[in-house]
């Protein structure tokens, strides 16, 4: 097997080559000056096994994306398995008003048949790990939160873990269970016209260290209102976990709300102090 790295994720794949014993291949990757993207394979893949790891966090990351995929076949690569730490678009999967684009299945679509083996970490919309059927797709998602919980449980002791809202309820429970740790998620009550409480369903997060996981942090919207609800029910501190740090806004904007802030390196960022190397090694060697 030979792992090519687009260039979001050349680290990681280094790590990954390292870890899997893996040999690494080489690309070349520019962009001409009116942004079309250039991509060649440099290392020989005829009749081989080719592993792709790109984090597509943008437009131009996916077009460099299907361009690789592309060029390894088009170079003779036997079996093509596309890895995406973090990818783009993951968040419609559903059709919530007529006419609107199911992005995710567009996006997936071409992914998928330029592969043929698609593997995500923590796409937005697929709550489990596991391999899961996607308008007729086969897509094998990692569940890398439970990485993230850990990290916290080693560092924190007894932190209680809090989803912060109900859809990332299960996701997270599953994260914190692993741990032994308590978990509860946010919910919102409307109090008056005017006034919403935000706080735990069930437990008292007063003078505890207090971990909020998310599967990504974009805009910190949602953390940063978290975090505000929880400090106002006493939180002693308070940590802000993810999978995908895509920080859309810095992580600035987090400096008054928050201790601590740590993601994975599916997106390589100063705060990606959890790895997800072993976890798509484990993956591509079953
Ligand atoms: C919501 O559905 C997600 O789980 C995240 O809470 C959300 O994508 C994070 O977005 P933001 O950081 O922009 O609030």
């Amino acid at each position: 097997m030979i792992v090519y790295g687009g260039s979001n994720s050349i680290e990681l794949t280094s790590k990954i080559s390292a870890i899997s014993g893996f040999s690494k291949g080489d690309v070349e990757i520019k962009t001409f000056p009116d942004g079309e993207i250039y991509v060649r394979i440099l290392s020989d893949v005829c009749g081989k096994e080719a592993v792709l790891v790109q984090s597509a966090l943008d437009n131009n990351a996916l077009v460099e994306s299907l361009l690789l995929l592309d060029a390894l076949r088009d170079s003779g690569a036997k079996k093509i398995h596309a890895v995406f730490p973090y990818l783009v678009y993951m968040r419609q999967d559903k059709k919530f008003m007529e006419g609107e684009a199911l992005s995710a299945k567009t996006v997936l679509s071409l992914l998928n048949e330029k592969s043929d083996y698609l593997t995500l970490v923590n796409a937005h919309f697929l709550d489990t790990g596991g391999v899961h059927v996607f308008h007729g797709m086969e897509i094998n998602n990692l569940d890398a939160l439970p990485l993230i919980a850990k990290y916290f449980a080693g560092k924190l002791g007894n932190p209680v873990f809090v989803a912060p809202d109900e859809g990332a309820r299960e996701v997270v429970g599953r994260a914190a269970e692993k741990t032994g740790c308590e978990f509860d998620y946010l919910e919102k009550n409307r109090i008056n016209g005017e006034e919403v409480e935000i706080k735990p369903k069930d437990l008292n997060v007063e003078g505890r260290a207090v971990v909020i996981l998310d599967d990504m942090i974009s805009t910190g919207g949602t953390m940063i209102e978290a975090s505000r609800a929880l400090r106002s029910q006493g939180a002693k501190t308070i940590n802000l976990g993810c999978v995908h740090g895509v920080f859309s806004k810095g992580t600035e904007i987090f400096n008054k709300v928050c201790d601590s802030i740590v993601c994975t390196d599916t997106l390589p960022q100063r705060e990606s102090l959890v790895s997800v190397t072993d976890l798509i090694v484990e993956s591509l060697k079953e």
